[in-house]
């Protein structure tokens, strides 16, 4: 009784507040446990930086869900990828551009430094195994000069790879970026970039590779064809898998939501979310529902149907950054000269492309981000200015018949 009392105290419990605050409502407990958290109670930077990545990933999700042409699409993208290139980029930016990325990342600029930030992505980086793997890399223009303390944090915090390529060589630059995506994700992302602004002086990359097998697999033998309901009319047929086990699942009465937890071992696993209504789960899901959800998922026997599939989606992201406030990183008024002196860079493009492939035995997703940066120079639009003497001709096209001919002085008398 005291624990059924209890969970539905935690359901209520269960606010999503803006960035930079604690995900839960007052009161709960933290499920981060105390390791995160300084002597003084305080959040480390570590667990700051981790809930602003938290809160980032559903903020870029309701974004992705409301482009124009997402209704009927699928949607899979990997904030974790998106968010390390945008925190490798703002290593580089500088004043209002600095600000906005910061704040667009969900970072409270009081309370968090870049440096904090670096560490904590170079905490974060976990290490590499040949099962997952994940990394960013710097392709640069060999004439290009960066800064070195902008590659040294790159190198450092963000274990990047850096790459001389000659950018105006196009297609060799493209192929170049795309093989190496490809090798990092075993293929499944491997054309990244499809063309490149040939004022292009670095590309900023970031991948990541995951490949887990269930804890139990299911039985290809039960895999039969039956049908997806996309909506009220229309269904589509898939390979559903079948296993009836013990699965730890959760029903969220407040998001009318069924979770499934499917482990591949003690350090990762999928939730599978069923809503009721699908709209209704989306506007409101937030880091605080996940953690309430591991915490209170109970043991039960199910018949589980799960389809088997492949997906793959490309985004431009571009816009989606610029609605989210982060702007200034496009335009003339880009500061980027944290990246190198005495140059004007912007941002032209933010790509970013993911696979999810789900069977019998298991599960693989891949992600890359590409972030292009340009020289702005070459987009310098010239001034010319007729504040002095100057000649006019008055011609007909055609015969070029000289019909006035002149020169202005003064344009006062
Ligand atoms: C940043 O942190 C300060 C100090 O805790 C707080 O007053 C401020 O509201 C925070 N800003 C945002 C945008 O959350
Ligand atoms: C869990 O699985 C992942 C993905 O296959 C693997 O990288 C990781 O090393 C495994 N961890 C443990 C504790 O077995
Ligand atoms: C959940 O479903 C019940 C029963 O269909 C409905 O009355 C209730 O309004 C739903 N809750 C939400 C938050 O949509």
């Amino acid at each position: 009784m005291m624990h059924a009392a209890l969970s539905i105290w935690i359901l209520s419990a269960v606010i999503c507040v803006g960035r930079g605050h604690h995900h839960l409502g007052h009161g709960t407990d933290n499920d981060q446990p105390d390791q995160d958290t300084a002597l003084d109670g305080a959040p480390s930077s570590l667990s700051r930086v981790t809930s602003a990545n938290q809160e980032f990933a559903y903020r870029l999700y309701r974004r992705l869900a409301a482009l124009p042409d997402s209704r009927d699409k699928n949607i899979f993208f990997s904030p974790a990828s998106v968010s390390v290139a945008l925190a490798a980029l703002s290593v580089g930016a500088r004043g209002e551009t600095h600000r906005q990325l910061f704040s667009g990342l969900g970072f409270n600029n009081t309370l968090l430094t870049q440096t904090d930030v670096d560490q904590a992505f170079q905490m974060l980086h976990g290490r590499a195994n040949e099962d997952t793997s994940k990394g960013t890399a710097v392709f640069m223009d060999n004439r290009f000069k960066p800064r070195h303390e902008f590659l040294d944090t790159l190198k450092q915090s963000y274990f990047a790879e850096g790459f001389s390529v000659d950018f105006t060589k196009t297609q060799e630059s493209v192929n170049a970026i795309n093989t190496y995506v490809g090798e990092k994700t075993n293929g499944k992302i491997d054309k990244l970039v499809s063309d490149l602004d040939p004022s292009t002086v670095m590309y900023l990359i970031s991948y990541i590779y995951f490949k887990g097998k269930w804890e139990t697999p299911f039985n290809p033998e039960l895999t039969k064809q039956d049908m997806f309901m996309v909506d009220e009319s229309t269904k589509v047929p898939v390979q559903m898998m079948n296993k009836e086990k013990r699965f730890d699942t959760y029903y969220d009465q407040a998001v009318n939501t069924s979770v499934l937890h499917m482990p591949f071992n003690s350090s990762y696993s999928m939730l599978l979310l069923l809503p009721d209504d699908m709209a209704q789960l989306e506007s409101v899901i937030c880091p605080g529902h996940v953690t309430k959800w591991l915490k209170w998922m109970k043991s039960r026997t199910y018949n589980l149907y799960v389809p088997k599939f492949s997906i793959k989606t490309s985004y431009s992201l571009s816009n989606v950054l610029s609605e989210m406030g982060m702007t200034d990183m496009f335009g003339d008024r880009a500061d980027l000269s944290g990246i190198a002196e005495g140059q004007k860079l912007a941002v032209s493009e933010v790509v970013h492309q993911a696979t999810l492939d789900v069977d019998e035995a298991g599960a693989t997703a891949a992600a890359a981000t590409g972030i292009g940066i340009t020289l702005l120079s070459f987009r310098h639009v010239p001034v010319l200015k007729f504040n002095r003497p100057f000649m006019v001709i008055i011609t007909e096209r055609g015969t070029e018949k000289m019909l006035f001919m002149g020169k202005i002085i003064n344009p006062n008398i």
